[in-house]
């Protein structure tokens, strides 16, 4: 059993969240239905949900406005709107299109997507294409912002093979709370080789989006930086709910969505999860991980075999991460309810990738680090290299079509950060000076670093010329300043 802390003592306590990595899976029953507990969420009794008192919803695919040829064009238009959140109450949230949770564009490799997107908020907006191989003009770059009443024409070329990606506001010191309040969305890209193989495919291929959240005593959403008070957490925008499954076996795309926190997610029966996909597509063979570690803006894909399961058991998604496992350590709840026909399988290889000595040769090494201040002022700054974002500045410049190493360490002490870099999928070859397990081993755009330890990765910058970012995606550190730009030249 792994020892918990919910709170860091002293003057951090403001300002970290403390990362306890994967442990064992949470023993415990999976039939008990508890309560979420309402300590630091600032929500009445009465309004705390019951854990697993409401269906998860499955996202709402959106629709091409029209197909031509070669590519299908959506018009999105970007509002508020209420979703019923908590029991008997609308909740405030800012949306693409009024859905919360957020679309699901499906796409293809070889089909453009082009995406209009109409800013009916208050406040200037990016759309970025998370893990996207996307033109700087099409990127949303944190500086390229269109204002409220405007539009703006996202051209994603879809060049690069199958991923999980998603999409999520970028506008500069307000995608934290923009995308806390709502603005994300999957953006699932498919190709050949993913096509056929014969994974679990349509209503048992479900994206599961993962974030916390905290609300006050009128249903609000409440943001403030680096708050270590959002402890409840959703599953596709409900708060721990259940979902009814077949016996048999599904796909889910498990995406973190959350600012801050970190999840190490496992099943309640000890069972391991078999993770098959990787922020950048599928993994070169299934992996069994019996703790799914996942932090802000990274996915995998895991397929769960339910027919090992009596029709009538309940089986919960457990995180072990960081907090009280009495608020956080229940995601939601698999109830099998039926049997089914179950045609699809897991294939031993699923995908070819080239080994580490295989990768190009790199021209250059670079060392990155990540920091923030830990001595618990009031307004912490995040820093890349020691330095703050600044967008005028240019910190990295790179060839188009190199090859690169890249060492990134985090100098902090207690903190966890993580990298992600626009534009690219790299690989990570090492952590600590010692090569990365397999579900780490595949295309990867956002990865962990511990504190004090440093990762060292593969980036091959290719596809397009252009500024583009690399930040922490604790959404929380990179408007604080951890964030920097490359040029590719
Ligand atoms: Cu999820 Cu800069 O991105
Ligand atoms: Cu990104
Ligand atoms: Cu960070």
């Amino acid at each position: 059993m792994v020892s918990r802390r919910s709170v860091l003592g002293g003057a951090l306590a403001a300002t970290t969240l403390p990362f306890l990595g994967p442990g064992a899976p949470l023993a415990g029953s999976a039939h008990a239905a508890e309560p979420t507990t309402p300590h630091g969420s600032g929500l009445a009794e009465s309004r705390v949900p019951r854990a697993f008192s409401t269906p998860m919803p499955v996202p709402t695919v959106l629709r091409p406005a029209s197909t031509s040829g070669d590519q299908d064009f959506y018009e999105v238009t970007l509002r508020k709107a209420t979703a019923g959140i908590l029991p008997g109450a609308a909740t405030d949230v800012l949306t693409y299109d009024g859905h919360f949770p957020g679309p699901v564009i499906h796409a293809r490799t070889g089909r453009k997507v082009v995406v209009l997107q109409h800013n009916g908020l208050d406040m200037p907006v990016a759309v970025h294409l998370h893990g996207g191989n996307v033109s700087p003009e099409s990127d949303g770059n944190p500086m390229d912002v269109f204002d409220p009443g405007t539009s703006r024409t996202y051209v994603y070329a879809n060049r690069q093979p199958h991923a999980s990606l998603w999409f999520h506001d970028h506008a500069h010191h307000m995608e934290s709370e923009h995308v806390y309040r709502g603005l994300s969305g999957n953006y699932l890209l498919t190709d050949d080789i993913e096509q056929g193989l014969p994974l679990p495919k349509g209503s048992y291929d479900v994206p599961i989006t993962i974030r916390d959240a905290r609300f006050d005593e009128d249903n609000r959403l409440v943001y403030s930086t680096a708050d270590r008070n959002r402890t409840t957490i959703l599953a596709n925008g409900a708060v721990t709910p259940y979902f009814e499954v077949a016996a048999r076996k599904y796909r889910f795309r498990l995406l973190n969505s959350a600012n801050l926190r970190f999840f190490s997610l496992s099943l309640s029966d000890g069972t391991p999860l078999t993770q098959i996909a990787s922020d950048g597509g599928l993994l070169e063979r299934p992996v069994s991980v019996p703790v799914l570690p996942l932090s802000p803006g990274e996915r995998a894909d895991v397929v769960v075999d339910f027919s090992r399961y009596p029709v009538g058991t309940q089986l919960v998604l457990n995180n072990s991460g960081p907090g009280s496992i009495g608020q956080v350590g229940k995601v939601l709840r698999f109830d099998v309810v039926r049997t089914a026909e179950d045609p699809s399988s897991v294939p031993a290889v699923l995908r070819a990738l080239p080994a580490a000595a295989d990768l190009p040769a790199t021209v250059v090494t670079r060392e990155i680090t990540l920091g923030m201040d830990e001595d618990g002022r009031p307004e912490p700054r995040g820093f890349i290299n020691g330095q703050v974002y600044d967008p005028e500045r240019i910190d990295t410049t790179v060839a188009l079509g190199s090859s690169e190493i890249w060492t990134v360490t985090n100098t902090n002490r207690r903190v966890p950060h993580n990298l992600h870099l626009h534009l690219v999928q790299f690989r990570v070859l090492e952590r600590d000076g010692v090569p990365v397990g397999p579900a780490e081993a595949g295309l990867k755009d956002t990865v962990r670093v511990m504190a004090g330890s440093t990762v060292k990765l593969h980036v091959t910058f290719g596809g397009y010329r252009g500024d583009y970012v690399y930040h922490c995606h604790m959404l929380d550190h990179s408007s604080m300043g951890m964030m920097a730009t490359f040029r590719v030249r």
